[in-house]
């Protein structure tokens, strides 16, 4: 009997022991149950936080966004579609805006920062920059142009810039990892605007543009953004086509994409040797641009030059991120309505290039 006694007693010892190991393995299988679900918790924040679904809208504005919104017999504020000429001059009655240009050139330079042109903190670019570009410079110190600091909201990466600057919105991150793979951009924006109203678009330059907008353009040259070592030819085969493009009065709006300032940074950085003479061959632009649209004084070609860059560069090139030397983007505007007798050119004006 001594001996069953013990035997039973070490039989409950082992059942003890078992229903121990078994409560702490049902423990532990919990415990990992609840972290697994605080990772995916973590991630689902992240992800949302970082890549938000941005909600827009569907379709485009049209005149009615002048009107209250009325529900008669015949419908809910849906007029009969006009044709543009009718459309154009409609919006110039309703916006009560004065027409001051009849057409518009977008110069963009990809990569520039704004501090290469109008200085920083109030203080003017350092001497090497402003004899890099001495047209710009003379308009600037004449009070010809009105220069901006436009503050490029990151991704600082050329497409959701682009999208940004057209649509008037903000994108997201998850358009950084899009950004090789563009799809035509459906969104209202000015560029579709402006085609209602019968404008007739040319873009030359960074075949992004082409890919966001597939049918838009009347002319279009893409240049692929593909060869980030090429600074020569990309920009060549837009100003290849500047004397015929300024010589016609075919379009309305004329957008010119330049990328070898960019290229020149991802190889060089800001102090590159290259940075210099590209400076220059952009001031060049600048002043045939200038020189062309001054020489046609007549009063249906009355002329708009902005420039302007998407983001800007770090000290070594590089772009994407949030910091002042990557958001620091310019915007530059030249024409006859921006022309004063005074001016502080290089005082900090800054502006949200959205
Ligand atoms: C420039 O134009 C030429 C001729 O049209 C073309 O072969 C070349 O690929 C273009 N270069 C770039 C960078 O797009």
């Amino acid at each position: 009997p001594e001996r069953r006694k013990k035997k039973n007693r070490a039989a409950a010892a082992i059942a003890t022991a078992d229903r121990g190991r078994e409560a702490m393995g049902a423990a532990v299988a919990e415990w990992t149950v609840a972290a697994v679900l605080l990772q995916v918790a973590g991630l689902s924040l992240f992800l949302y936080g970082f890549f938000p679904v941005k909600p827009t809208l569907p379709g485009f504005s049209g005149a009615e966004s002048y009107r209250a919104p009325s529900c008669g017999p015949v419908g809910c504020g849906e007029g009969p579609a006009l044709p543009p000429d009718q459309l154009r001059s409609l919006y110039r009655e309703l916006s009560e805006v004065p027409h001051v240009y009849d057409r518009l050139v977008l110069m963009v330079i990809d990569g520039l920062p704004a501090e290469f042109v109008l200085g920083r903190g109030g203080k003017p670019p350092a001497r090497e920059m402003m004899e890099s570009m001495p047209y710009t410079q003379s308009l600037l110190a004449g009070c010809r142009a009105v220069g901006y600091h436009a503050k490029a909201a990151p991704p600082t990466v050329t497409m959701p810039r682009l999208k940004a600057m057209v649509s008037g919105a903000i994108g997201g991150f998850l358009d950084v990892a899009l950004n090789f793979n563009t799809q035509a951009f459906l969104d209202d924006n000015i560029l579709d605007q402006l085609h209602t109203i019968g404008y007739k678009l040319v873009m030359l330059g960074d075949e992004t543009w082409i890919k966001l907008f597939p049918t838009l353009f009347y002319r279009q040259d893409g240049v692929s953004s593909f060869y980030v070592k090429d600074t020569v030819e990309v920009d060549f085969n837009v100003s290849r086509h500047l004397e015929s493009e300024l010589a016609a009065k075919d379009w309305d709006a004329l957008i010119l994409h330049y990328l070898g300032l960019d290229h020149v940074g991802h190889i060089g950085g800001r102090q590159s040797n290259l940075m210099t003479p590209k400076l220059k061959e952009m001031d060049d632009v600048i002043r045939r641009i200038h020189a062309a649209v001054t020489s046609i004084q007549d009063n249906s070609h009355r002329t708009l030059l902005v420039v302007v860059s998407d983001h800007g560069m770090t000290e070594v090139g590089n772009h994407g991120g949030s910091s002042y030397e990557e958001t620091d983007s310019l915007a530059l505007f030249i024409g006859h309505s921006v022309e004063s007798s005074h001016c502080s050119p290089y005082d900090q004006k800054e502006a949200l290039q959205v």
